[in-house]
């Protein structure tokens, strides 16, 4: 099966065995299947994975769809998606109905179920901030398991399932705790959103700040439609006050925002100031406006992006001494 149209950086990967997951009643013939196949993994979007040419294992692609409203108390509501469901369309349905508290993150790509793994983040809002509990099946014991957020131990771009041992759990449904008009705050901390035109005007609507979120996105982030790319190639680097104040007194544009008592780095910074901002190596290349989003031009393979990882995260040690991470999932 080619997985091409299947991942956002258009990888021309094939795996060895795939499953189209639309409903619980497909359990028992998936674990009968696992018997079969030495490794599995679960594909949503496939917006944050960089693939291998062979994938040698079983791929199961989430296509199990469904919104529902669970319970409503007072101005909270608790509602519950599938795996399968596009994030984006997610988020603009619950708009819709009046369920606010996801606007900062319209325009994900990707799909709900792949939403907890990263712990997708936006203007001001982490996935963690609106995760009521996680549905996963547990492939080992053969039993659906609830995870509450201290399971899901979400941290930045991070979570139990990144750490979880691989292919154990399939995240199936995703509860989340939204909030009506009447206990709905606009999330404006990020500069971007802050002077945005549509957001000049109060009251301020959740509708207005899902245009302007998709109005900064669209003008700076490509969309995988149009050039294949699986949104921010590296986590933006954690580094200790000492390391910073070192970097601050070196570059004073340098870009950083406090962060537990340290401070986190904007990588497109670092790589736009290494000379990556537009450049090309091969079929990819750093982003021309947003460094930090590897870009395939067209034809390009594994091989392809981890030569360009390799040269920038060399390139960003040589001139700031720091360690630049890989963000998007090795599937192999
Ligand atoms: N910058 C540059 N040059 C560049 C790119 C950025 O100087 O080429 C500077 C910008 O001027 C800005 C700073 O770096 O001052 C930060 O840039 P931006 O606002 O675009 O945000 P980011 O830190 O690069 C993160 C997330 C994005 C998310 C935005 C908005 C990570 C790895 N990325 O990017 O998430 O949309 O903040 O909240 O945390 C994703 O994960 O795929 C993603 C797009």
């Amino acid at each position: 099966m080619c997985l091409q149209a299947l991942n956002t950086l258009a990888l021309p990967a094939v795996a060895k065995q795939f499953l189209c997951f639309e409903n619980e009643a497909q359990l028992p013939e998936l674990q009968e299947k696992i018997q079969t196949s030495s490794k599995r993994w679960v594909l949503g979007g496939g917006s944050n994975m960089v693939m291998a040419d062979t994938v040698d294992a079983l791929l199961i692609h989430m296509q199990n769809k469904g919104i529902r409203l669970i319970a409503q108390q007072g101005d909270e509501v608790w509602v519950e998606a599938q795996a399968g469901e596009v994030w984006h369309d997610f988020v603009h349905y619950c708009l819709d109905q009046g369920w606010y508290g996801l606007e900062n993150l319209a325009l994900i790509p990707g799909t709900v179920g792949a939403a907890p793994v990263q712990n997708i983040g936006a203007y001001g809002i982490e996935l963690q901030q609106v995760v009521h509990a996680v549905k996963v099946w547990d492939f080992l014991t053969a039993q659906y398991l609830w995870l509450d957020t201290a399971d899901c131990q979400f941290a930045y771009r991070d979570s139990f399932f990144k750490r979880a041992p691989q292919g154990r759990y399939m995240i199936v449904a995703v509860q989340f705790k939204l909030v009506t008009a009447g206990a709905w705050t606009p999330i404006l901390r990020y500069p971007d959103l802050q002077h945005h035109p549509l957001l000049q005007k109060t009251p301020i609507t959740a509708q207005a700040v899902f245009q302007a979120v998709m109005a900064i996105r669209q003008q700076k982030l490509p969309d995988p439609a149009v050039l294949a790319n699986a949104g921010s190639f590296f986590k933006n680097p954690i580094v200790t006050t000492a390391h910073y104040e070192q970097l601050l007194a070196q570059y004073p544009d340098l870009v950083a925002y406090p962060y537990q008592g340290q401070y986190k780095l904007a990588a497109g910074w670092l790589i736009d100031h290494a000379g990556w901002k537009g450049k090309r190596l091969g079929p990819v290349g750093m982003h021309k406006n947003q460094a930090l989003v590897l870009v395939n031009y067209g034809g390009a393979r594994a091989a392809d992006v981890a030569a360009l990882v390799q040269q920038v995260q060399q390139q960003v040690f040589e001139l700031f001494q720091v360690q630049l991470e890989q963000e998007p999932i090795a599937v192999q």
